[in-house]
Order: C-alpha cells, then structure tokens, then sequence
C-alpha cells in the first residue's frame, strides 16, 4: 500500500523513542509534501514525494492512494477506557444535572455499583454486543489502539465475565486492545471492605492468564493506599499496575503507583508538587483525561506543569458510564489545548506515542517509524495540528488503517 501526495506526514519518530517528555513533548517531526509505504500490517518507508518509490513492474504495482495534500497522522491510543459495561447512566446525569456530585450518586448506591447490577443481569455475549459498539465507534474516530479495564463485575464471577468479554473484543478487532483487571474499582455488593480486598487478591493469579495490568480505584471513598500496595504486592510478576489516583483526592496513589513501577498513574486532577517530584526519574507515564473534568466540573489536571518539570503526560477519554461518556481522542486533545494550555503539539504527543506508552504499546503504536504497525488516520484535506484542536467538531477523517 502505497500513500502518495501526503500534505503533512506528522508524528515521525526515531526507532527506539518510546515517550516524549519536558521540552520534547512539545515537539512533532513533520514532512511535507511525502509518501509512505506499508505492507504486512506494517510501515516499511516514508519520504518526500521527489523520492516516492516507483512501481517496477506490473505485479509490483502496489495499491496507491492519493492523499490530495491531506494530513497522515498516526491513530490516536486511547491508554484508559472502560467500555465494557452494561445498560447506561443516563438517569444519574440528570441527578447530577440536579446538583448532585460523583460522590453523592455513588453514596446513595449508584455510581459503580450501578453499572455492576446492570453487568450481572446481562448476559456475556449481551455484553460484548453492547460494548462493541463502542469499540466501533472509537475505531470510526480514529482510535487505532486501547486499553480497556473490568471493574464493573465487583465478584469473581462478573470480573472474569467482564475480562472474557474484553479478550473477544480483541480477537475480533483489528484495533490493538490491552486488558486491565480492575477488581479494586468499589467495594462489591455483600461484601464487607476488608473481605472484597482480599477477594481481589485471590482472584488475581486467574485474571492475570485473561488481563495484560492491574488497577485500583486509589482514592477517597474506594480504596486506602494500604490496600493498594497489598494488592500491588499481589500481583507483582503478573500483573504491572496502572493506578486510578488523584480525581477526588490527594490520594498518595501516585506515590504507591511509582514505588511499584506502575506503568501509568491516572486521573490526577487534583495534585500537589509532591507527586510530580514522585514521578520524576520513574518509568511511570502520568495521564490526565481531561473528560472527566469536564463532565464531572472537576479541576483539570497541571499538565503544563508536568512538562515543565520535564516530565511526558498522556491524555486519554476514560470512557465510561458515569464520568466521560464519551470516547472522542480528538475532543480530548482539544481539550488538552483548550482547558489544559497545552500547545498542539505537546496534546498531539499526549494522544499518540505518550498514550501508546502508557499501555506498553509504543513500540508497536504512537508515530510514524518504520517498522511500527500502519495505525494510522488519513484526514481530509486542508487539516494541521492546530486546526484539529481549534476546529474541534468539524469531521476530519477520510480513513482510519488499522495495519
Ligand atoms: O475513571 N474513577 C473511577 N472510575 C471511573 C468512573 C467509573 C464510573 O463512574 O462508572 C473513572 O472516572
Ligand atoms: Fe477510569
């Protein structure tokens, strides 16, 4: 497959620079007026057009596609989702119209636990036709890679169904899907706070053989740092954490999550500089979503101040049923430019390869390097980096590839 009269080849990265931080976060490699080629699944070349590979003979013609000058991008990584659930929400967002806050609606037994009874009562294969729908959906808005969490089961049972469900949207999608095993997510029904931690515990050996992380809910009103660390000791060796931390508190989970080598620590709306000395030097990607601030009013998370202290930030939906609806990676990096100040081209970093690192996808996924998966999204002509944030609901796409 050959692309041709590329416009704007954007997101070109060196073989071996798996995240953007500091200074270099607000930097995108760009060529104008190029090609690239990818066979397999898989880039194997790019340039400018003086030097576009001509076919040699007939059965070496490859199938060429005009770009007409649009902008080739690599497909956003969405590295936070939970778009396995059941049923909706949608009688919470008029409580929540009415005033009330997250914590409000989950204390009178809505919220997660909600989303929970809908889970059990549907059936597996229910399940997974629900949800794939917002797989589609995703994939439609160029979303070439993601991870997708459990924590809506709350029980054995239900987690493993949930984790099931998860593995069959990935061998059905030609999108990268990763798993992450979210038991610690709110207590279960029936069961007491200390015995639903150790039920996550002993469930752990048999989610890892279906999830590729481990997450907990790390904040006020859901789960201690104490709990965290016990079941982060649990699953060391299987499991590598990714931690829910900071939305509603100044929880410690950014401190928990990078004492154990968390791969990601996400949320992060309400922070301190004591977690952002905490990520420095660590392997740990902060991601913000910046939809659960909007949806929910909460403060939008210091970005700019992460990449100032020379740190990379990752932006992903976390699409959900109860605080971001919605699985939009292009309303996510405006947002990152619009509430967050971050520049185009640091909230393009934060989509992509640092998104793409916050899942261990970003050797596979995130820019435009030879070798790396052909997830990719052709625009319409007429688009840049900054006319995606600023123009942020005009249709964009012409094609998404998915290697
Ligand atoms: O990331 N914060 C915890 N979990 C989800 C919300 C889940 C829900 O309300 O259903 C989140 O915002
Ligand atoms: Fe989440």
């Amino acid at each position: 497959m050959l692309i041709k009269n590329i416009g704007l080849l954007a997101g070109i990265v060196p073989e071996g620079v798996l995240r953007k931080e500091g200074a270099e976060q607000g930097r995108v490699e760009c060529l104008e007026n190029a090609w690239l080629s990818f066979e397999n699944g898989r880039i194997t070349g790019f340039g400018p057009m003086e030097s576009c590979p001509a076919p040699v003979n007939r059965s070496d013609t490859p199938e060429v596609i005009n770009a007409y000058g649009a902008l080739l991008m690599p497909g956003f990584c969405d590295s936070h989702t939970h778009i396995v659930y059941a049923g909706s929400r949608d009688g919470e967002f008029l409580d929540k119209i009415n005033g009330l806050s997250y914590e409000e609606i989950a204390a009178r037994g809505g919220g997660i636990l909600n989303s929970s009874d809908l889970l059990h009562e549907t059936p597996e294969k229910e399940l997974y036709r629900q949800s794939m729908v917002r797989v589609k959906e995703m994939m439609a808005k160029g979303t070439v890679a993601m991870e997708i969490k459990s924590g809506y089961g709350l029980n054995p049972e239900d987690e493993l169904k949930m984790l099931r469900v998860i593995r069959r949207i990935r061998e059905s999608v030609p999108a990268a899907v990763r798993s992450t095993f979210l038991g610690a997510h709110a207590v279960g029904r029936g069961y007491t706070h200390e015995a639903y931690v150790q039920a996550v515990i002993d469930l752990i050996p048999e989610a890892a053989r279906l999830a590729d992380f481990v997450d907990v809910f790390c904040d006020e009103g859901f789960f201690t740092v104490e709990d965290t660390e016990r079941i982060l000791l649990a699953a060391k060796g299987l499991l590598r954490p990714k931690i829910h931390a900071n939305e509603l508190a100044v929880s410690g989970g950014v401190q928990v999550g990078v004492k154990h080598g968390a791969l990601s620590v996400d949320h992060l709306e309400r922070t301190t500089d004591a977690e952002i000395e905490a990520l420095r030097g660590s392997g740990t990607m902060p991601t913000m979503l910046p939809g659960s601030s909007f949806f929910l009013g909460l403060p939008y998370g210091r970005a700019k101040d992460y990449i100032k202290a020379g740190l990379g930030v990752a932006l992903a939906s976390d699409y959900n049923p109860g605080s971001s609806p919605s699985g939009d990676m292009r309303f996510v990096m405006a947002q990152g430019c619009i509430k967050m100040r971050l520049t185009p081209q640091e909230a393009f970093n934060a989509v992509t390869l640092n998104s793409a690192y916050a899942m261990d996808l970003s050797r596979e996924y995130g820019s435009i390097t030879v070798g790396k998966r052909a997830g990719l999204i052709l625009t319409t002509p007429g688009w840049d980096l900054t006319k995606l944030a600023y123009q942020y609901q005009t249709p964009f796409i012409r094609k998404v590839f998915f290697g």
